[in-house]
């Protein structure tokens, strides 16, 4: 095997003589193979391959090593040449593996839902700092789910200390993002529907409500990059404002006096966000820049 040579496409498992510790054929032979394979093509090659033969091996991808001069059987040959020709045609390494790990958790993600970001730890950050004082049960509002990601984090950092409500409009999502909670052993209620709607006429009113709404504009040119994320998670409308304009404008009617009102948004967008939110009557506005400085989360308290 050398780095131009195709995969193996025979159905019989490769005898393995050993060389120098290592055989050819090896999950690090693959490896290496995967590397090369991906490097024109990824900035995160060497990540990307071992992932996607941690996804392979089913093995966390930190005991990988131990796994690396296993023989790979010709149908595991065939499966991992599958995943890194798709990761090479541009599909998101998280889709071919059905992970991601957001804050301190490992989720489980599928074409239906967005892959958690690290921007928008900014925002489950920010929230603990709001509710960190607070000594009642708090009550939480995640809206617009996806996978879970921001919801969860809440969960796994306050426990017991708050009830958890979520929605999406989105079934195959909100699937996932109640897979998630029963693996990682979170209540939450999950709502089906179009943001407030989807929750019950005797829903409480809440301490604090989050949302890392769609706010890509529906002709942005940086969409063809996210053509294996769902559209429904991207764009809301010409300038990407329509789902903060609605969660906004309802959010006051939700809120408990002194709860907030916390809303991921693109980095050009925090001013007319901040202006949405001086609109509907909520205090103490304001904006949080992401790790690389940009500004990511704006919010408000009701008053
Ligand atoms: C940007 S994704 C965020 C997912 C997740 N909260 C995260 O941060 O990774 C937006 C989510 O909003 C959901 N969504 C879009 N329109 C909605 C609506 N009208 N009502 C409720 N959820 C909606 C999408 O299905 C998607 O899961």
């Amino acid at each position: 095997m050398n780095g131009d040579s195709p995969p193996i496409r025979d159905t019989q498992p490769r005898p393995v003589p050993p060389v120098e510790g290592l055989a050819p054929g090896t999950a690090h032979d693959w490896l290496q193979w995967a590397r090369r394979e991906l490097a024109p093509h990824s900035d995160s090659a060497q990540a990307d391959a071992e992932v996607l033969m941690a996804a392979l091996l089913q093995t966390p991808r930190t005991q990988l090593h131990r796994a690396l001069p296993q023989a790979l059987a010709a149908d595991q040959v065939l499966r991992y040449a599958a995943l890194v020709e798709r990761r090479r045609q541009g599909e998101p390494v998280a889709y071919l593996s059905g992970r991601q790990g957001f804050w301190t958790l490992d989720l489980q993600v599928d074409s239906s839902v967005l892959i958690p970001r690290p921007d928008t730890e900014t925002l489950v950050e920010w929230a603990l700092q709001i509710v960190g004082g607070r000594q009642h049960t708090l009550q939480l509002l995640d809206l617009g789910t996806g996978s879970g990601a921001i919801v969860l984090a809440l969960a796994a950092a306050l426990g017991e200390r708050a009830r958890y409500w979520a929605t999406d409009v989105c079934s195959a999502a909100l699937r996932v993002a109640r897979g998630n909670a029963a693996a990682l052993q979170r209540p939450v209620e999950f709502h089906h529907g179009h943001w407030f709607e989807a929750l019950e006429a005797d829903a409480p009113a809440f301490d604090l409500i989050v949302s890392n709404p769609p706010y890509i504009a529906e002709n942005d040119p940086h969409l063809a990059a996210l053509r294996y994320e769902p559209r429904l998670a991207l764009t809301a409308g010409r300038e990407g404002l329509d789902a903060l304009r609605s969660i906004v404008g309802e959010a006051p009617q939700r809120l408990r006096p002194n709860g907030w009102l916390l809303l991921e948004h693109g980095h050009d967008q925090a001013a007319a966000v901040r202006a949405l939110l001086h609109a509907a009557g909520l205090a103490e506005v304001q904006t949080r820049r992401d790790l690389a400085g940009h500004e990511r989360a704006s919010g408000g308290r009701h008053p």
